[in-house]
């Protein structure tokens, strides 16, 4: 009877293990049913076979085989398993750990230039690549350079405190970038080639094309044998190469007290190509900036001998070049950091 119970046993582990091992999910719940089953001292089937010396020997041998078969059954189910299962956790993690290249990243912000410095430093680079160097002057001015030394001097209209912001009675916030031209030949002798962009401020009120705070770029040069078709081709080849080939370039006859003989400059329409269209009134031209040559006024200031030199200059407004360049229509869209405005740029 003792046999039959013994081979009984052996079924009925046959059929726990049968149960059990369809509960395996991981490789932790694999090793805990081969402990239970195999391990050497406690397995079930382990210590079943041990009692294989308590059987009427007539019985040993059935006994013995039936309980070998079952455990090589049980090592090979548990092998079985243990390769599906790494194969599963291998490809889960591998799922797990895919990279969808497709998802939007996230993409760090990073600011970027104002839409005035993308074009000072636009022209700047075509002046410099004329051999032109990139000047600087104080936005708190003395009256002597922002007014005196440019040939306005006292009582003259320019200086009215109605249109300038007097910090006393002989410093102002710079009413144009002139100024600078006076310090650069100062500071130089010919041959002089500088542009000067800044800030310049004026009691205007603001409205779309007025800031009481605004941009110029200025240039002046000087040297021997300076004609004023020199000014014209200069100008001519900087707005081909700011507003495209096809712009051309026409000087008025003008006044400013600093250069003699003066011309307001003109560009072809840049938005009907001078076909005439709303902007340029149907004119075909739009102004862009103040220009002529250097009086010689200027020279006995800084000590140049009008005899030997002579030189143009010209000054503009940034924001002008800028609303041009880009079909922007109000100034204050400078000004205002909307970032719907901005982003565009
Ligand atoms: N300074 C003048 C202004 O603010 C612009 C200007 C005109 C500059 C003629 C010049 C020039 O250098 O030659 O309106």
């Amino acid at each position: 009877m003792a046999s039959k119970t013994g081979i009984d046993q052996l079924r009925a582990i046959e059929e726990q293990f049968e149960r059990d091992r369809a509960c395996v999910v991981d490789l932790r719940s694999l090793e805990d049913i081969r402990t239970r089953y195999l391990s050497r001292k406690s397995g079930l089937i382990t210590t079943q076979l041990q009692n294989l010396r308590e059987l009427p020997s007539s019985e040993r041998a059935e006994f013995g085989r039936v309980g070998n078969e079952l455990k090589t059954r049980i090592e090979a189910a548990i092998e079985t398993l243990q390769t599906t299962i790494a194969e599963q956790e291998k490809l889960s993690t591998l799922e797990r750990e895919r990279l969808d290249i497709t998802l939007p990243g996230n993409r760090r912000r990073i600011g970027h230039h104002h839409p005035l410095t993308i074009v000072r430093n636009e022209i700047e680079e075509i002046f410099v690549s004329m051999g032109y160097t990139v000047e600087d002057g104080p936005e708190v001015e003395n009256t002597y350079y922002n007014f005196e030394a440019l040939n306005i001097p006292a009582g003259h209209p320019a200086r009215d405190p109605k249109d300038t912001f007097y910090i006393s009675d002989d410093l102002v916030l710079r009413t144009h970038t002139s100024p600078v031209q006076v310090r650069t030949m100062e500071k130089v002798q010919p041959p002089v080639r500088i542009i000067c962009p800044g800030k310049v401020f004026r009691r205007d009120a603001a409205d779309a094309t007025h800031s009481p705070m605004f941009h110029q770029v200025e240039g002046l040069l000087v040297d021997e044998g300076i004609t004023f078709s020199d000014l014209k081709g200069t100008l001519e080849r900087f707005h081909r190469e700011f507003f495209g080939k096809g712009t051309k370039t026409r000087l008025r006859p003008s006044f400013f007290p600093f250069t003699e003989p003066s011309a307001e400059v003109d560009v072809s329409c840049v938005f009907c190509g001078a076909a005439g269209c709303r902007i340029c009134k149907n004119t075909g031209w739009i102004e862009v900036m103040g220009s002529g040559m250097v009086h010689p006024n200027l020279y006995s200031f800084v000590k140049y001998d009008p005899e030997k030199y002579t030189g143009f200059a010209f000054g503009g407004g940034i924001e002008r070049y800028t609303m041009l360049k880009y079909n922007i229509s109000d100034i204050q869209s400078f000004f205002q950091n909307d970032m719907r405005f901005l982003e565009q740029f």
